[in-house]
Order: C-alpha cells, then structure tokens, then sequence
C-alpha cells in the first residue's frame, strides 16, 4: 500500500452509531483484535488489555454506565479497551501511568482501523462513568478502562465529520 492508498483508507472511515444487530463471527472478531499484537508500547510491556463484549446484559450495563448512549446496545459487539497500570508501572513507576493509557489508546486505534480493513464500523466511545465500566466487568483496581469501541456493520454509509485545516495543528521547530 502506497500513502495515497493509505490516506485514502483513512479517508474512509467514520464513526457509525448505527448497527445491523448481525452478530460478529470469530473471524471478525479476530481481524479486529490482532492487529492491535502489532502496536507499539513502552518498552514493548504491551499495558493494554481488552474485554470482548457480546452477551446483552453486559452491553445494558455498559450502555448504562454510558449515559444511555443506544449505539453501544446495537453494536452486536463492543471492545472494552483498558490501560494495565501494574504492567507498566512495574517498570517505570508514576511515569506508568501515562505510557499504559497511551499504550491502550495505541492498541484502541489499530482495533479501529483493523474493523475499518474488515469492511466493520465502529464508534469509539469515552463518555462514561468510569465506576460504572468497573462494576459492569469486575474490573481490578489497576485496569482502567478508556474506549468503548463499539463495532458491527452500520446501517448507512458513513458521513463525513470535517475537519479543520491540518495547518491548525502543526507548529513548526517552535510553538
Ligand atoms: C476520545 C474520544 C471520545 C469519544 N467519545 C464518543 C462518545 O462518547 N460518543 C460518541 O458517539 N462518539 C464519541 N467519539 C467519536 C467522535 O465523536 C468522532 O470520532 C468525531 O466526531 C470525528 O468523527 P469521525 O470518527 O466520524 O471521523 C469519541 C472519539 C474520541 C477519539
């Protein structure tokens, strides 16, 4: 794949907050997950974990904890992505912290784009109540959840978000 075919893979996807109530087959599911063993992590500690979630009454739980937000009962599956604070804080102490969330933000994205190379749709999900995550999946205290990534095939062609000017955001040498 050359970058223009990259680019345009990125191109299209969005977010899609409305599924077909298909199930996922373990193929799907697969192509979602494994690349997620390719992203890169601190000191390769790979401190993300993820719980596959397909049975209706965790959903509701999720779906609860999520402020109702209905694409994630729809979605016939949702990844829970989670930091693993042990895994990197065993290493690097406080600094930890903060290499496990990108750690699990990294793995989150490749699950996304692996979905989107599937022909999948997704809508990554962080507006929650990170106890109510907890209780829903008997999280342990060092696992943080941080994306909700619902998947499934969307009912409609996804539309296009905008974006502002990639020049808004890149400074050069200096701020
Ligand atoms: C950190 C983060 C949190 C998000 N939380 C939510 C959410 O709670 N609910 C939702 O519907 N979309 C959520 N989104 C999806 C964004 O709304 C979406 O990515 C953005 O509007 C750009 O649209 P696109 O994904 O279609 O390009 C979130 C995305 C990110 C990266």
């Amino acid at each position: 794949m050359d970058s223009s075919e990259f680019l345009g893979f990125l191109r299209t996807r969005s977010s899609v907050r409305e599924y077909s109530d298909d199930e996922l087959t373990s193929e799907e599911i697969a192509s979602v997950i494994l690349p997620a063993e390719r992203a890169p992590s601190a000191g390769n500690r790979e401190s993300w974990d993820v719980i596959i979630v397909t049975d209706e009454s965790v959903k509701e739980g999720l779906f609860d904890a999520a402020y109702q937000q209905q694409h994630l009962l729809q979605a016939p599956c949702v990844f829970v992505v989670c930091a693993n604070y042990v895994r990197s804080m065993s290493q690097y102490g406080e600094r930890g912290i903060l290499y496990a969330v990108q750690d699990a933000t990294i793995a989150a994205t490749y699950m996304m784009l692996g979905a989107h190379a599937a022909g999948l749709h997704t809508c990554w999900t962080g507006a929650f109540d990170e106890e109510g995550i907890r209780e829903t999946l008997g999280l342990p205290e060092h696992i943080r959840p941080l994306v909700l990534l619902a998947a499934g095939r969307g009912h409609l062609p996804p539309s296009y978000a905008g974006r502002m000017p990639i020049g808004e955001h890149v400074h050069e040498n200096i701020w």
